[in-house]
């Protein structure tokens, strides 16, 4: 764990460092390994996005999600977190119908092991926000560019670049903020608007907010992990910078495992068990136990 963070962070320890110099960093993983390394490297937020459509399943936006596809994929990242704040997202259509099918989803989401839930939307979601506050779940929201929202933005667009009224205007996307602050969340995920438009929001509400793709005005900043950690080789969009190439560099070990089993030199005698050995390994764990 990172020595600045040992602490457990929680809804309160987010919401105090609203327009502090310590910014929020958060991250997504659906799977227990990644999240394992996410909480032991301190990041504050793990969310377990709907992302997971795009990245683990395969396709091309996030709407084919389930709530159930939410649930297991929390459960998992739950087994691994012991610092990190676990966020999950309510997936399309598992919260827009009514408050009472978004308390219930989100309650789900809660009993797989999250600490607040994520949803996407602002005015038409506020009164669902504010419901599911009621039942101390707590709430991030998630306006401007908003992937659920693919079919009307024409694609994931930059959103807010226009005035006048609407959805994707400026003043809208302020307009949704404000309500959602009023709704009762903890911190606001502002994607894919200008710099401009996220410093105003960042002063005019009380909340943190998360960036991703939108400036170094927030008050803290969310990438998909995958995307920092150049997973994917053919996604490099400016907003994401890419702090590793794991993609090549796991292309390359895999190469080198084929060559090996292929030509014979892997296993090598130390990979191997005689029958004299002992199967324990030097910490006297079986060789078998992966999961601590
Ligand atoms: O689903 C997701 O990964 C998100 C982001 C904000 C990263 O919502």
């Amino acid at each position: 764990m990172n020595n600045n963070s040992p602490e457990r962070v929680t809804v309160p320890s987010i919401l105090a460092r609203k327009s502090s110099a310590n910014k929020i960093s958060a991250l997504t993983a659906y799977d227990y390994t990644l999240a394992l390394l996410l909480d032991q490297a301190g990041v504050d937020i793990i969310l377990v996005g709907d992302s997971l459509g795009t990245i683990v399943q395969g396709h091309p936006t996030t709407l084919p999600v389930e709530l159930s596809h939410s649930i297991y994929h929390t459960e998992c990242v739950a087994r691994a977190v012991k610092h990190s704040l676990l966020v999950a997202d309510l997936p399309f259509l598992s919260y827009q119908v009514s408050p009472e099918q978004a308390i219930e989803s989100a309650g789900k989401l809660i009993k797989a092991g999250a600490s607040a839930v994520k949803l996407e939307g602002g005015i038409h979601m506020a009164e669902t926000v504010n419901r599911i506050v009621e039942v101390d779940i707590p709430v991030i929201g998630h306006i401007g560019l908003t992937p659920q929202s693919f079919h009307r933005m024409g694609g994931n667009k930059i959103q807010g670049r226009r005035s006048g009224s609407g959805p994707g205007s400026k003043d809208q996307i302020i307009a949704d903020a404000v309500a959602l602050e009023e709704a009762g969340v903890f911190s606001i995920v502002v994607e894919g608007v200008p710099k401009e438009l996220a410093a105003e929001i960042t002063k005019i509400v009380s909340v943190p907010t998360i960036g991703i793709g939108a400036s170094n005005e927030c008050d803290g900043q969310i990438l998909v992990a995958h995307d920092m950690l150049g997973l994917l080789p053919n996604f490099s969009p400016r907003f994401v910078k890419r702090y590793a190439e794991l993609g090549e560099a796991i292309k390359t070990a895999i190469g080198n495992y084929v060559k090996d089993v292929a030509n014979g030199t892997f296993p090598a005698s130390e990979h191997m068990f005689s029958s004299a050995q002992s199967d324990k390994a030097p910490n006297g764990k079986s060789q078998f136990i992966r999961v601590n």
